[in-house]
């Protein structure tokens, strides 16, 4: 699958009772197709089997420092170097001092200590452990290091306590190491991006817009993050959360998001635009509501800028990246929208499949022809998108 970056993962497990959620997570890991190697912890042996974990992950499991089946005696050295990543989940109180202090004596901790890759941990405890002083200054130590920390939670715990400590789900967690595993082919890079519809005013309560989601902008803006981007998303207006460290500009109109684009554009390398901007405004809004009456009513529409083109043909435009939604000849139209606007790249979609749904079917065009993104969400066609970009920048600037 293009779009999701398969590696080599060590997944430890730490003494907790959310380590029955360990289990979930690795099959959730292995179904996104990286291949884990599970290490345990004596206590964690008390709460789920390696039995379990073995026959789940189809490789034995190691608990032991002394296992003499690594080679040389060497399971904290070599286990490290095949791993793109170390995920320790739940990793507990315990584990987490343990990591902080750099104290390396069972087999996980010293694989931890020994890695030469990052580490991810995802913290379940009591919730007076996870606020005991000395566990946030542990956080805050491993964060300073470099660790990722995932989590935790608020809700109810096993003890019956409720409060900050819960692991988080097995599902989210996948999500988040499959982010943190994105290559960082953006790094450095500036990408503007607009997304979700525009609300054209006709008086003071009513409007015309249409039925984008903005959820394609927005996977977008949350795959170039995880790429390493530094992220400006200018949106109209939308129920989504703004991908985390994005900045969001928070635009109604298309003249508002004409304007946002264009006192950014100037320091932008990249250009998408996802938005689906009202062609037409109406022309003298009324103030306050138009009152019903028997007679028609009559709307002047004028033609709203095109955002897009007036960027694509600047003098020294980024580098530019349309969306066609078109209802039928997808690949004429699409081709015919992309030489007019001039842009190195368009993306062609079917708009009676793409609009409000989770998942999408792209076609890339460019100088080169047309790529086909087959059948995914939306996330991962986000990723696939900007692998393309990526590869294409640099010939193009
Ligand atoms: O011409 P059409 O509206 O189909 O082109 C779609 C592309 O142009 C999308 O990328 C959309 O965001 C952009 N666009 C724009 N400003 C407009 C109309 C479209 O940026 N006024």
């Amino acid at each position: 699958m293009r779009g999701m970056k398969k590696s080599n993962l060590v997944l430890g497990i730490t003494g907790g009772i959310a380590a029955y959620k360990s289990a979930e997570l690795l099959r959730l890991l292995m179904k996104q197709g990286h291949s884990v190697q599970v290490a345990m912890t004596d206590a964690a042996c008390h709460f789920i089997t390696p039995t379990t974990l073995q026959g789940l992950s189809g490789q034995p499991v190691f608990t032991d420092q002394w296992d003499a089946r690594a080679p040389n005696n060497m399971a904290h050295i070599n286990l490290s170097r095949a791993a793109a990543a170390i995920v320790i989940a739940p990793a507990s109180a315990d584990f987490i001092a343990k990591l902080a202090n750099g104290l390396a004596d069972d087999l996980l901790s010293t694989l931890c200590l020994a890695r030469n890759c990052p580490l991810l941990i995802a913290p379940a405890m009591n919730r007076e452990m996870w606020q005991n002083p000395a566990t946030q200054r542990n956080i805050a130590q491993l964060i300073a290091d470099g660790v990722q920390v995932m989590g935790p939670d608020a809700g109810m715990q096993a003890c019956g306590e409720e409060g900050m400590g819960r692991m988080l789900e097995a599902a989210q967690l996948a999500e988040l190491i499959t982010a943190a595993l994105q290559p960082k082919l953006l790094a450095g890079k500036r990408i503007l991006i607009t997304a979700g519809p525009t609300y054209e005013p006709i008086d003071a309560v009513r409007g015309i817009t249409n039925r984008s989601s903005g959820k394609m902008g927005y996977a977008i803006a949350k795959a170039a993050r995880e790429m390493g981007a530094e992220v400006r998303l200018v949106s109209g207006p939308t129920s989504l959360a703004a991908p985390e460290g994005a900045q969001r500009v928070n635009v109604q109109s298309a003249a508002e998001m004409y304007q946002a684009v264009m006192q950014s554009v100037a320091d932008c390398d990249i250009f998408i635009a996802v938005a689906a901007v009202a062609d037409y405004r109406v022309a003298q809004p009324a103030e306050q509501k138009i009152k019903k009456s028997d007679a028609s009513l009559t709307l002047e529409l004028v033609p709203n800028p095109d955002i897009l083109a007036q960027v694509a043909s600047l003098p020294n435009p980024p580098f530019c990246v349309g969306f066609a939604a078109e209802s039928e000849k997808l690949a004429e139209y699409a081709e015919q929208k992309r030489r007019a606007k001039r842009l190195p790249l368009l993306v062609g979609n079917l708009a009676q499949q793409a609009i409000g749904s989770d998942d999408n079917e792209l076609v890339l065009f460019d100088d080169a022809g047309a790529h086909p993104l087959p059948h995914a969400d939306k996330l991962t066609l986000a990723r696939q998108l900007l692998e393309h970009v990526a590869q294409r920048y640099p010939a193009a600037k």
